[in-house]
This record gives C-alpha cells, structure tokens and sequence, in this order.
C-alpha cells in the first residue's frame, strides 16, 4: 500500500518518457534507417545546377513510394507540403522545395525521413552544387560535420545526453562558429518525434538523462557561419539566419547499444565510426 499523495501531480522525470526500443523494435528501425540513407544515396546523381528543388522533392517521393514502399514522413506532417526539405545557403532546415533552380557553389541539406513498418529513419547531408564553392562555404560544410560525428561520438551507456551538446558546441567555437538552438535533435521510432529533445549546445536549463541501451535519437547540428540567431519565414516553415549568413546541417538517426552506439543511418560514402 502506498503513501497517499495529498493531490500532488505524480512528478514524471524526462528520463521516464524516453522509450527503450524492444529487440524487434530496434530491428524495423534499422530497416527505416538503411531506407533513408538510401534515399540520400538514391538521389546524390540528380543534384546538379539547374535542378529545381521541387525535381529533387519529385524524384525522392516516387522511389521512396513506388519502389521502397515507405511513407515519406514530411508530406503532410503538421500541415508540410512537400516529401522532403531542402535548405539552401543561409536556410537553416526546414527549407521546402521550390521551382527556383540551383546554382554552382550553391550549399544545400536534404533532408529524408521515411516510415516503414511503423517506425521512423531520419537524416540528411549537405551536397555542393557543381562540386565547388567559396572557402568559407567549405570550412562550414565540413565543420558541421564533424560536430555531428563528435556528438556522435559521446554515445555510450552511462554518458549524458548533455555530453553531445557539449561535444558539438566547442568544436563549433573552436572554429569560429556558432549553433542554432532554437531547433535540436530527438528522440525517434513510432513517433517522427519523441523524447528527448537532443541538444547541441549546452545547456544548464536541461534536465540530466542519462543515455541507456536501446535508446534511439537523431544527432542534426546546425551550424551557422554567423551568429546562432535563426527566424522562421512567412511560409511557417522555413528556417533562416537571422545574419543572412550561411549555415549547415547534417543528421544520422543514433542507436544506444550495450557498449556504445550504432548509425542506422549510414552511408558506404561515410568514414565508419
Ligand atoms: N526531418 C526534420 C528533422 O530532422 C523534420 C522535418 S519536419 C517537416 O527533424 F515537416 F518539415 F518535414
Ligand atoms: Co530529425
Ligand atoms: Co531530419
């Protein structure tokens, strides 16, 4: 028999929200994430100069519907418009595709989420229009990189979800540039988004969780080559630096496994971790 509780609320810590994926959860959710990436893969050969972003958005939708029959968890999603996002230069996320084409040098994330089978894989990288662009466009690209592979990084049991941000925001620093906070990574499997909120800078205001087997979040900083300020455009969606400056992101959907951590999102391309 328990203490009767004098109308207080039960207290419910963020740690008791985060789902621990079963064996045969953690399994569809590689399947969602090997499907993902393959969309990221599917689609590198169309992103050239000239290509509208609607193209690109029409060439994802029809593969990931007709030939990997998934659900492309955008289209829709709180009243979405379009199969996937696409932000281009100083658009931070959230960017939706348009008839306006590319240009050389241009710095663009796609973005892929699929369901299949129930469950969620989400990431996306960043491509460089003609292969080239200006230095500083460069520099950022890759920095973002490494900011998510050092969260990344950080994954084991017993680590802080805290580590991560803490991990991405000095080497951010380190290089001059800073992280949007206004948007962070998730928790992720039935739900697009689940807890925890997955930060990727440092904050005192969040509260401690701490990372146990069969957790599964996104990693997604974005970067940006100005200040971290960000705004939301007239279309409700997409997501700019308030500098204009331009920003960056990359994304891998993360497994928490008994000794560290696993990408379900992976690409061949990718240096493995
Ligand atoms: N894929 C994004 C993320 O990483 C979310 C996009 S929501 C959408 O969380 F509605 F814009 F698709
Ligand atoms: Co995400
Ligand atoms: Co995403």
């Amino acid at each position: 028999m328990g203490r009767i509780n004098f109308g207080q609320p039960p207290v419910r810590k963020k740690q008791d929200e985060i789902n621990i994926k079963t064996p045969e959860e953690i399994n569809k959710m590689r399947v969602a994430g090997r499907l993902a990436a393959d969309v990221l893969v599917m689609i590198e050969p169309f992103v050239k100069e000239g290509v509208t972003t609607n193209e690109l958005d029409k060439i994802c939708h029809e593969f990931m519907v007709k030939e990997q029959r998934v659900i492309p968890a955008p289209l829709n999603y709180r009243g979405f418009p379009k199969s996937i996002c696409t932000s281009v230069n100083q658009q931070v996320c959230h960017g939706i595709p348009n008839n306006k084409p590319l240009k050389k040098g241009d710095i663009i994330n796609i973005d892929i989420t699929v369901i299949k089978d129930g469950f969620h894989g989400d990431t996306s990288k960043m491509f460089i229009i003609g292969g080239e662009t200006s230095p500083l466009a460069k520099r950022l690209v890759q920095s973002s990189y490494d900011c998510m592979r050092v969260g990344i990084e950080q994954v084991k049991p017993g680590a802080m979800l805290a580590d991560i941000g803490k991990a991405i925001q000095k080497l951010a620093k380190s290089q001059r540039f800073s992280v949007v906070q206004d948007y962070c990574g998730h928790g992720i499997g039935r739900e697009f988004h689940e807890q925890p909120q997955v930060l990727h800078y440092y904050s005192k205001k969040a509260e401690p969780v701490e990372l146990k087997p069969g957790m599964t979040f996104t990693i997604e900083p974005m970067i940006n080559a100005g200040k971290h300020q960000v705004k939301r455009l007239g279309d409700e969606w997409t997501v700019v630096t308030k500098d204009r400056s331009l920003s960056s992101q990359w994304e891998h959907t993360i497994l928490v496994t008994e000794t560290g951590f696993e990408v379900l999102t992976l690409r061949e391309e990718e240096q493995p971790f």
